[in-house]
Formats: C-alpha cells, structure tokens, sequence
C-alpha cells in the first residue's frame, strides 16, 4: 500500500503534528490536528465520500475549496464540506448515503445577539490581491477589514512551492508562492488598522448594505463597510466527459491544497486535463511530491501556459499531448484509467487515435470563473465597491498582487487619501504582468564561444519576468530595451560562475556551461528541486535538452545545495562540448510509467457525462431540452433540478452554456439562472445566531 502522507518534499517541511482520532463509519481513524475532514479521509485512503441520493453513484471531493458541494459529509450528525471542516477529536462522520436528514432537535433554541462591526473597508478573500491592497490601506492608517474562509492568509500563494514569474521588485519574482505569502502576512502585521477574521465566510451582501458573514460556521456577524473590495479569487471550471464525477476526477487547485497544503500523497499516477499555468504547475507539484505523472493534455496545437512551464516537466519526463481531449474516465468506484484522443481543427475527436493510460487521478486544468457575486450583490446594493485579482480578471498570482495593490491605492483614493494617487506606471507594469505569452522564437545565443563560463537560456519566449536580468551583477544577462517582457539574452562574456540565474529562475530556464578545466569535455551546471532526492556525485542521469529529447546518459560530478540556492539544487555533469550548450535538465521519470495500456475502447457516450454535478443530470438530457428550444435556464432547472443543487449552479450553470454554445445558440439568447439570495450554503439557525447544541436547522 502506498504511503499517504507525504514525509520528505523537496522544498516544504514536513512539520509534527498532534494526532487525533475521529471516526469513520464506526472505524476509528488518525488524523493531524486542525487539517480538514477531507484531508484526513484522504490520508486514510478514502476517495468515496457518499452515494449520490438519485443514482447511488460514488461521490468524492472536486473543488477542495468550498465552492461546490461535491464532499459532503455527516459530522457529529450535520452535513458539512468536508473539504473546509476541520476533524475534531473523537467526531463522528458518516457518508452521505441519499438525502441527509435534518438532525434532532433537542430542547428550545437559544438565540444570542449579533454583533455589528463598522469598517471603512471590508476585504472578501486573504490571497495575493487581498494582502497587497490591504497592505496599501493599512499604510494609510485606514480601517480595514480582510474576511477569508480559510485558516491562514495568503489565498492559493499557501499552494504554490515554484518560484514566481514577474519581476523582484514588483510581486516578488523568483520567490516561492509559499514563502511570499509569509512576506505579505508579516507585513500586514506592520498595520494596526487592518484586522483579519480567518475561517470566515461571507454569506451574502444584503439591499441595506450590510455583509452577512459566519465565523467557524457558527457565529454570524454583520459587518457594516463603506467600501467593498472583492478579492475572492476564482472557481475551478469543470469539464463534460462520461466519468466526470467519478471519485479521484478532480479540479487542480484541490490537488495542490490536499499536497502543497496537507502533505497527503493525494495520487500515485495523475493524468492532467489542460495545458495551461495551473495544470502544468499541478503536474510539477506532483512531480515535487513523488507522485508520477503519466501525462498532459491540451486541446490547442500548443499549450497555453508559459513554455519554460510546460518544457520543465517534458524535461522531467512527462508527456505532453497537444490537440488532444479526454474521451472517459474510466472506473467503477474510482477512477482507474483514463482515455484521451486526438482531435481535428472542430474539436472533435479522430476515430482511431485513442489511447488509454492506467491513473488513480484525473486533474481537470481547463480554466477558471471570477468569482464575483460578491461584487455584483454589493453593486446592486448601490454599495462603493471594487475588485482585484482573479475576481477581477483571470491571471497570474503575480498579476493579481499588483492589481491588488491598485485596488488598496484607488479606495484609500476614494476614501479621501490625498497622498492615494495610483502612477500611471503602475496600470503599465499591471498590463504588462497579465500579458499572455508571446510566441516562441530559436534560441539567440546558438554562436557563444566556446570558453570560460557561459550562462546557456533555455527560455524562448515572451513572458513577464526578468529576475535573472535583475541578480546579474556583472550585466551579462539583458532584456532588450531594458523591457518586463521580451526574452533575456546574453550580451557579453563577463559570467563569474555565481549560479544567482541559476537560482532564480521560475522556469529552471538557464544552465552554466564551464570550458575552463577540460574546453573538450566542459562541465554543465543544472538546477533541480524534484522530489526527496539529492543527487550525489557518481550518480547517472539521462540528459535533455529544452525540450525533453533524450540525449544521452551522464555521471554527476558534483551537486550543490547552498542555503543562498532557494532549495534549489545544482547538479554538475561533464558532457562532450558539442552538447554542453543543448543540455537542459535530466529525467526523473521512465518512458515505460508513462506509456498507453491496452484497453478497449470505452462503452460510454457523450451524452452519459454528467453537467449538473449536485443534481447529476446528464449532458444528454440538457441537449435533449436545448434542440427542443428551451433557452432558459430556470426553465431546464425546472424540468431537470439541474442549478437546483447545494451548490447553488456555481458549477454547472457554466457547463451548460458551454452545451448551449456547441448547439449554436448564441449565449445573449439564453436566459440566466435567477440568484439565490445567499451565496454559501448555511444552515438557516446561523442567521439568527442560534447557540451550538440547540436547534439548529
Ligand atoms: S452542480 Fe451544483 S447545482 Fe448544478
């Protein structure tokens, strides 16, 4: 049986933890203080969280981050997420096996008073946009109120163990996500005027201007702002294929929190569905926690997160599919294996060009949605307010910061602060951090001499970063035009061999070649942070290039591990000169982990795939109301109960208008769902502030 608790990671520490017990269908099991329910299911090898009430089909975690409702559980006798509820000593949790019962009522309901707090600003979502504009408030003295549903600050920064793109001075570029979110909380602290209220969920934004939000799922408090920033982030999109909710398909950020946040072995083999940042960043995460990755997907001819991403881990030996799609995940309780295919320039797949590859995990990459009723009730209310980050608009987490940053600068502006004014250079450097990639180009440094010590950039293409030109002190790294964006090149011979490119680089994007011992047989310097394995002298390892092309084997000569190196490890080899300057990293995984098995083609069609996750209604049914004409939402959730869900259609109400836009009904003639009035489920005693152990419901 494979470990489920990860014990050695290359960059995170493993901390002790006090173990509690809690029960699991009457089975006692351990878990870590304080981590979630699902987290420590998870840990104790269970993926199968309930049986949905209308199929029996198994159901399992999706979102790990409160969105969907896919993880619940009965604990202590109350549905919960498990996913955003922390295991008690000796709670009692049980599958959800049909429709949970309401629990018993015992006695007369005590009710105590709801306190009212004013702020001049309340800040929904403790991440990257959060901090940085309450960092800007606070400097200011103003009074400002940050809420986040989670048990410490720094939003998906807490997730992230690679190292940021952008530049050092504006988002702290060539720093771990992990390691900025600290950066931001301490400096919060620096701010007396800025309170924090962590595992705090806004409930709603009502028409008198006051925020609804829930403290620890109990205690309910009204909060009355002046202004609302919305730096929530986003929600992962999910995907229509036969299989989609089987137990172990699930969204990448809940990948990333359950191994980058709760040290659980979430996978033993994943399959990644989607070849942008997130997906490829998931699939290198991976690769840190010493799970093997069997493959990537992506539907375009290229993938569409930064190239020196996607080269990292093709490097490491994972495969990537462009132009292809997921046909099924395949399974009977679990997923077991997945099928992919080709697809033609429409998107459809090309018969006979599908494989299958034996996974547990199928990660869904394929993008995300703002997450924005917040502002949208606020502004409704006729209330000031403002957004940031991915709320605001999808991009990087270094984008986000920024954007945060001028968001805290325009409210201290609209709250009166003469000194509030934002420079026309940040809405540039904003532009610029959320620019797209650029294309890929031949490398330019292809005629260096061939002596002394030469840096080699492995980075082709256009993205926002330049910390390597940043650390050279001796120049020899430029970007040119002195730009944020353009590729760096190296523009004279002046390289004294002190690795600080090395070490800095995001993408691992940059080697040292050193001809000063043997010109004939140089040494070529490697960065490398995989895993729980220092590589050693005498080890053997298979070259790269770029690119992942094998090249050939190698004896290490040295590896360097210096505190200044950021856990990033040097690993030297001595290779012939003519491939001194095409080496680009080595592989970790065998070709043979990572090929197709034989399996028959899956029985399952399109139309069995499930779109409303809550209410499992198939695609089927909902094209079956589209053809016939229906273009309303509240009319396919009345005649299906598709929307209907506890998730209130965050998850499918997108899916669906995907099915509307493949039938080819224009999306302006579709009505929307009408809004729920609350946007997180809550039980209803909340609102009144109803004392724990009496009727709650
Ligand atoms: S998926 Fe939750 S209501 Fe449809």
């Amino acid at each position: 049986m494979r470990e489920r608790r990860i014990q050695k990671h290359p960059i995170l520490p493993i901390p002790e933890r006090r173990k509690i017990h809690f029960y699991w269908n009457q089975r006692k099991l351990e878990a870590n203080e304080g981590e979630v329910l699902a987290s420590a299911l998870f840990a104790n090898g269970i993926h199968v969280f309930g049986h949905h009430v209308k199929d029996g089909s198994p159901l399992g975690i999706f979102c790990a981050n409160g969105q969907c409702a896919q993880c619940a559980v009965i604990a202590n006798g109350v549905p919960v997420k498990s996913c955003m509820t922390p295991v008690e000593e000796n709670m009692i949790v049980e599958p959800v096996k049909g429709l949970p019962r309401l629990p018993k009522v015992e006695g007369e309901a005590q009710f105590s008073d709801i306190e009212e707090v004013d702020t001049d600003v309340l800040i929904v979502g403790g991440g990257p946009a959060g901090l940085s504009a309450a960092l800007q408030l606070g400097e200011r003295g103003i009074d400002t109120l940050i809420v986040d549903d989670k048990d410490r600050l720094g939003g998906k920064l807490v997730l992230q163990t690679h190292k940021f793109f952008g530049s050092i001075d504006d988002c702290y570029a060539g720093t771990r996500g992990i390691d900025i979110a600290k950066i931001l909380g301490n400096e919060l602290q620096k701010h007396p005027s800025v309170n924090v209220w962590l595992n705090s969920t806004l409930l709603y934004v009502f028409s008198d201007k006051k925020a609804g939000i829930v403290m620890n799922g109990k205690k309910y408090r009204i909060v009355n702002p002046k202004v609302v920033l919305n730096a929530a982030g986003a929600r992962e999109k999910s995907l229509v294929f036969p299989g989609n909710t089987l137990p172990g398909v699930y969204g990448a950020g809940a990948f990333q929190t359950l191994v980058n946040r709760d040290l659980v072995k979430a996978a033993g083999r994943l399959f990644v569905v989607g070849g942008g940042n997130v997906g490829i960043i998931a699939a290198y995460h991976a690769l840190q926690a010493g799970i093997t990755v069997v493959g990537l997907i992506e539907a375009l001819p290229q993938v569409g997160g930064y190239q020196v991403h996607a080269n990292k881990i093709k490097r490491l030996g994972v495969p990537i599919y462009t132009r292809h799609s997921i046909l099924s995940a395949n399974g009977d309780a679990h997923v077991e294996s997945v099928t992919v295919s080709e697809i033609d320039d429409h998107f459809k797949p090309i018969p006979g060009t599908e494989k299958t590859f034996a996974c547990d995990t199928v990660l869904i990459a394929v993008g995300l949605n703002p997450v924005n009723e917040f502002f949208r009730e606020a502004k409704e209310a006729g209330m000031a307010v403002f957004a940031a980050g991915d709320a605001k608009e999808i991009a990087e987490a270094s984008s986000a910061m920024f954007s945060g940053k001028i968001a805290g600068m325009e409210i201290a502006g609209a709250l009166g602060k003469d000194d509030a004014k934002v420079p026309n250079e940040w809405y540039e450097k904003a532009n610029l951090l959320k620019s797209h990639p650029g294309p890929v180009s031949e490398p330019q440094d292809k005629d260096m001499e061939e002596k002394g010590i030469r840096p080699v950039i492995h980075c082709h293409q256009e993205i926002p970063c330049n910390p390597c030109v940043s650390v050279c002190k001796q120049g020899v790294i430029q970007i040119p035009g002195n730009s944020l964006l353009g590729k760096p090149q190296i523009v004279n011979h002046d390289c004294m061999g002190c690795n600080k490119c090395l070490f800095i680089c995001p993408g691992l994007a940059i080697t040292l070649v050193d001809y000063r011992e043997d010109p004939e047989n140089p040494i070529v310097s490697l960065p490398y942070e995989i895993y729980n394995y220092e590589y050693k002298k005498g080890d053997t390892v298979l070259l790269t290039d770029c690119e992942g092309r094998s090249l050939e084997r190698a004896v290490v000569t040295d590896s360097v591990m210096r505190k200044a190196s950021r856990q990033t490890q040097i690993v030297k080899v001595r290779v012939p000169k003519k491939l001194a300057q095409r080496v680009a990293g080595f592989r970790i995984q065998k070709e043979a982990d990572t090929l197709p098995i034989p399996a028959p083609s899956p029985n399952k069609l399109p139309d069995d795939a499930t779109v409303c996750y809550c209410e499992r209604v198939t695609a089927g049914e909902i094209r079956k109301l589209i053809r016939n004409g229906v273009k309303d939402l509240n009319q396919i959730k009345a005649i299906t109960r598709a929307g209907m869900g506890a998730c209130g259609a965050k998850t499918c109400e997108s899916l669906i208008m995907q099915l509307y836009k493949e039938e080819g009904v224009p999306l302006e003639a579709v009505t929307p769902n009408t809004r729920r009035p609350v946007f997180v489920e809550s039980p209803l005693g909340v609102f009144a502030n109803i004392s724990e152990g009496t009727a709650n419901d």
